[in-house]
């Protein structure tokens, strides 16, 4: 039997793959990698916890002051997986060691680095995960409701799950960590539900991953939908919808299909 860790490593990095080829790597060499070995008052550099912690860079070769190419590819590579192409505010790499006041994540074991957006290496990544392109742009964004989406999808996400029904967590313990384009706002420290601005947050997010009156070409109603009723192939985080009767896929049909 194949261990599942290997089975999860393969996903994800299929996944990474497929936004791999869209984001610039000499930009990230020449531009990005400076930024984790800049020394910043108050705070220890990138480097010296994120060599051992991911996302990882590489250890520095003794001696050396920056990487060499195989090893900043390596380092491209890891990191990709903690951006989402075009999406600065989607993307972990930039939201959690940017304080939480000015829209970052709630925590970050290795502290807040920027207290702006406009910090200049914030604005030297965004400029690079902007170099990526968006994820899918839905046609006719318009035509999804909003008060919809917040009264009966997101409460989908937040909903526990019994042991079997999917892998058995709500969506929303993965989807506010795992490399994928569904990324979900954490909860402020405290809070047991998102504000509006985060809900609205989340829907501009989700929205990319439907396609307005086409539930069968959308990716949120295929990918946790069982392959035998039409899904796709596979999802990590497993199959919680065995039928397209099922409840919650009716629900999400009907936001797609314009419901209010
Ligand atoms: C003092 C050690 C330390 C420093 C310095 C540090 N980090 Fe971290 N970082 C951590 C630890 C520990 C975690 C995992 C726990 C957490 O998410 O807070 C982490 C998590 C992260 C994550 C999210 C990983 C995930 O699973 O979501 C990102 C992205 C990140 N760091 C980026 C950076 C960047 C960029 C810098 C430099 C500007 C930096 N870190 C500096 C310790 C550090
Ligand atoms: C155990 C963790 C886990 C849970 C729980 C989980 N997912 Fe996922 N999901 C993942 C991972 C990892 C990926 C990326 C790899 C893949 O596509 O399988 C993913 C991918 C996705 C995607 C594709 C996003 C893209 O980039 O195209 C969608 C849509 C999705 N999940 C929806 C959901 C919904 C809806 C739920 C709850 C009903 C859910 N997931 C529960 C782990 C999880």
């Amino acid at each position: 039997m194949i261990p599942l860790i290997l089975v999860l490593a393969t996903l994800l990095a299929q996944e990474t793959a497929s936004s791999a080829s869209s984001l610039d790597y000499a930009f990230f060499r020449d531009h990005v990698q400076p930024i984790f070995l800049a020394k910043r008052p108050g705070h220890a550099r990138c480097i010296v916890c994120h060599d051992h912690t991911t996302p990882r860079l590489q250890e520095l070769s003794p001696g050396a002051t920056s990487w060499d190419e195989d090893q900043s590819r390596k380092n491209f590579g890891a990191w990709l997986q903690f951006v989402a192409p075009g999406d600065p505010m989607s993307s972990r790499m930039l939201m959690h060691p940017l304080a939480a006041a000015a829209g970052g994540d709630p925590f970050h074991a290795g502290g807040k680095h920027w207290t702006s957006q406009s910090d200049p290496e914030w604005q030297t990544l965004a400029a690079w995960v902007r170099t990526g392109a968006p994820a899918a742009k839905s046609s006719a964004p318009g035509s999804l409701d909003f008060e919809f989406y917040r009264t009966r999808i997101e409460p989908i996400f937040l909903k526990p799950r019994r042991p079997g029904e999917g892998s058995g967590n709500a969506c929303y313990t993965c989807h506010t960590k795992v490399a994928s384009r569904l990324r979900l706002q954490p909860f402020s420290s405290g809070a047991t539900s998102w504000t509006e601005a985060q809900s609205r947050q989340n829907f501009e997010i989700v929205s990319r991953l439907v396609i307005p009156g086409e539930p069968l070409k959308s990716p949120l109603m295929l990918h946790p939908l069982a392959s035998e009723a039409g899904g796709d192939p596979t999802h990590t985080g497993g199959k919680f919808w065995v039928s397209q009767a099922n409840p919650e896929w009716q629900i999400v049909a009907a936001w797609v299909q314009g419901g209010k």
